[in-house]
């Protein structure tokens, strides 16, 4: 049992007489922030005198004397207002640190009650390239999967692909009528992508040709309503209501101007390009024939169909190769397309309960509280996204039986899994955990969604190679720079560089709040200093390399179990940080946040760094502190390394 679970039981006990539901209260002892207040702290005499009607400090005093520490802190002390002090005894804090260094899960036991957990995420809408959008949900739901996974979980990660879309009925398009064959024979992926691009330019420059003039028009309009509202504030300076209004056009003009040069570029981009032109005037309905192959396919139609089958191979191929260097690998991969026989029968037990009805020929589940339907079947008889997710709710319920379904996915779909989940509810699954594990967006230095200079989005393999080149060149220097000589083979320089560049990347979208839009930037997430993975994989090696110095058998080192020492403070507080390992985990999975883990880690890092300059290791005083710091030194690699694991991060010997 963690300490922080540990203390909750003595303080629960001593809580007894004061109140019957303790959560609440004990949610509020954590470690402190401050070695001046002891190690953790207990915060719930305020609220709890407040219930209570009496003063927080007699409340705490009273707890205090009945708090049993016996083994596991010195006496308790009261401090301010009532905060409750609780500095845990060395012999506890050495004792545990032994049995750490004793158990190949660093003392992190299984959890007592295991979940099971179906985690839906990356699930990229295949057939188009993949982009920077995918990177969050890939990367921060491979590490809850593997966190939970850890902490004794049982986990089924489930790939929801869209595999079904109108991207088809474009590749269906393109390949009816662009097709290189050639091409196709020679690398079907790269093909088809093409001709992904190719249909989704000519369907842009039809919706673009056909919404120049509307935005004109409001351009005109909000020039017209400025012009208005600059005459009128000249007037009437003092007025608010007027300058506010006159802001707003001005926001609004300059918006609407910046959008159609933006699409003005765009379209002359096809003008001027013969070939292009050409394509764009000869299929002037390009809109309407994609969505009617999307139909064909969906209504089974045979040739749509075969071809269907005949892309989707490639497709995963294609994702497949991406997972690989992303080193991400999913339990199931049951896509859209999978659920398509179930969708009917979904929309006709919506209606049968009475869940569902029909609304100007849709069919529509009206929530309470919320404006908006949800709609299961357009007027047309398609079936929509929202439909295949409650198809893919019955199915995880029947065959996984999870207690919670996580979906790692951005938070612009907050409304649909709003209403997802209400509809579940009345669809009577009632106790499963349905949670939006939500995130926001990569922006560019420019603090807008990141998009290639052209404007396109950016693609995922080319933010992987970048990384992997960017990382090459510290490596080398790093390596080059060393007192005695450079000691990697290019070989070894390459290995460590594609470790490093992939780790950068996955760790500077899993340390944000992942419910903050965050600025993506080469430099931060590969500097060496700061909360970054390679400072983490440095300190990792750094500590590794000890070992190698003093000539240290670490298995020699482990099996021998000596004391551990913590006279100095720093060798306590690395100790204690070292113990603190499973409380970051439950941490991290109880709201599905990496954050607390990547913070854990470059805290425990930092520690390490002030424990390195302050207390020898090879060259300590006596033998028996020697070995005491040797296995701090071991604990910490050990605790760094699985840290990393479970975020789905290498670590790196030498670097
Ligand atoms: N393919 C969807 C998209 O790109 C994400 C799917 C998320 N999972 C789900 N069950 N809806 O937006």
């Amino acid at each position: 049992m963690s300490i922080l679970s540990e203390l909750k039981k003595r303080f629960a006990a001593a809580l007894v007489p004061l109140t019957d539901e303790p959560g609440d209260f004990l949610d509020l002892i954590r470690q402190s922030q401050d070695p001046r207040f002891g190690d953790y702290q207990a915060n719930f005499a305020m609220p709890l005198g407040k219930k209570l009607g009496r003063a927080p400090r007699d409340v705490a005093a009273e707890v205090v004397g009945r708090l049993d520490l016996a083994g596991l802190g010195e006496p308790a002390e009261v401090a301010g207002p009532g905060f409750i002090n609780v500095r845990l005894e060395n012999a506890l804090i050495a004792g545990r640190l032994r049995a750490a260094a004793a158990d190949s899960r660093l003392g992190v036991p299984p959890v007592e009650s295991p979940r099971t957990y179906v985690i839906d995420y990356s699930a990229p809408n295949v057939a188009k390239p993949m982009h920077v959008g995918h990177i969050r949900s890939t990367v921060i739901g491979d590490a809850l999967t593997r966190t939970l996974r850890f902490l004794g979980h049982r986990v089924t990660s489930d790939n929801h692909i869209g595999d079904w879309g109108t991207q088809f009925g474009m590749i269906l398009f393109g390949y009816r009528h662009f097709l290189n064959e050639a091409a196709y024979r020679d690398a079907p992926v790269a093909e088809l992508a093409r001709l992904y691009r190719l249909v989704r330019r000519l369907m842009d420059y039809h919706e673009g040709k056909a919404r120049l003039p509307k935005l004109r028009q409001r351009l005109a309009q909000q020039t017209a309503a400025l012009a208005d509202a600059r005459a009128r504030t000249a007037l009437e300076q003092l007025d608010k209501k007027a300058k506010k209004e006159r802001q707003r056009a001005e926001a609004e003009v300059e918006n609407l101007r910046g959008e159609i040069d933006v699409l003005e570029a765009q379209l002359a981009a096809i003008d001027d390009d013969p070939e292009m032109s050409r394509l764009a005037a000869a299929c002037p309905d390009v809109g309407q024939a994609v969505l009617a192959e999307t139909a064909r396919l969906h209504a089974g139609d045979d040739e749509n169909t075969r071809l269907w089958r005949e892309f989707l191979p490639h497709c995963r191929d294609e994702i497949d190769r991406v997972y690989g260097r992303l080193g991400v690998a999913f339990d199931h991969t049951l896509g859209e397309s999978f659920y398509h026989d179930r969708l009917a029968p979904v929309v006709d037990g919506l209606l049968a309960r009475g869940i569902a009805r029909e609304s100007d020929g849709a069919i529509c589940v009206f929530l309470p509280g919320r404006d908006v339907p949800m709609i299961v079947r357009k007027q047309d008889g398609a079936f929509l996204y929202a439909t295949t997710d409650l198809a893919t709710i019955e199915y995880r319920m029947e065959h996984f039986r999870p207690d919670a379904i996580l979906y790692v996915v951005d938070h612009r779909q907050a409304m649909h899994f709003d209403q997802l989940f209400a509809t579940a509810r009345l669809l009577g699954y009632g106790d499963v955990e349905l949670a939006h594990v939500s995130f926001g967006t990569v922006l560019g230095a420019d603090g807008r969604p990141f998009r290639t200079r052209s404007g396109d989005t950016v693609g995922l393999e080319g933010l992987l190679d970048e990384a992997v080149r960017r990382a090459a060149a510290i490596v080398e220097a790093n390596d080059d720079a060393k007192p005695d000589g450079p000691e990697l083979s290019a070989d070894q320089r390459r290995r460590v560089a594609q470790r490093v560049g992939i780790a950068a990347l996955k760790y500077a979208d899993l340390a944000q709040n992942r419910e903050s839009d965050y600025v993506f930037s080469y430099d931060k997430m590969l500097a060496m200093n700061g909360n970054t993975a390679t400072y983490l994989q440095y300190a990792y090696a750094r500590v590794r390399s000890i070992f190698a110095r003093g000539g240290v058998d670490i298995e020699a080192l482990r099996a021998a179990g000596a004391e551990i020492l913590l006279d100095a403070p720093a060798e306590r507080a690395l100790g204690l940080a070292i113990l603190q390992f499973g409380e970051a985990l439950e941490l991290a999975a109880a709201d599905y946040r990496p954050n607390h883990l990547t913070a854990y880690l470059f805290d425990l890092a930092g520690r390490y760094s002030t424990f390195f300059e302050q207390c020898p290791v090879l060259k300590a005083e006596t033998d028996a502190i020697r070995q005491s710091r040797l296995l701090l030194c071991d604990l910490t690699a050990r605790v760094i390394h699985k840290g990393l694991e479970v975020l789905g991060i290498e670590v790196v010997e030498k670097m």
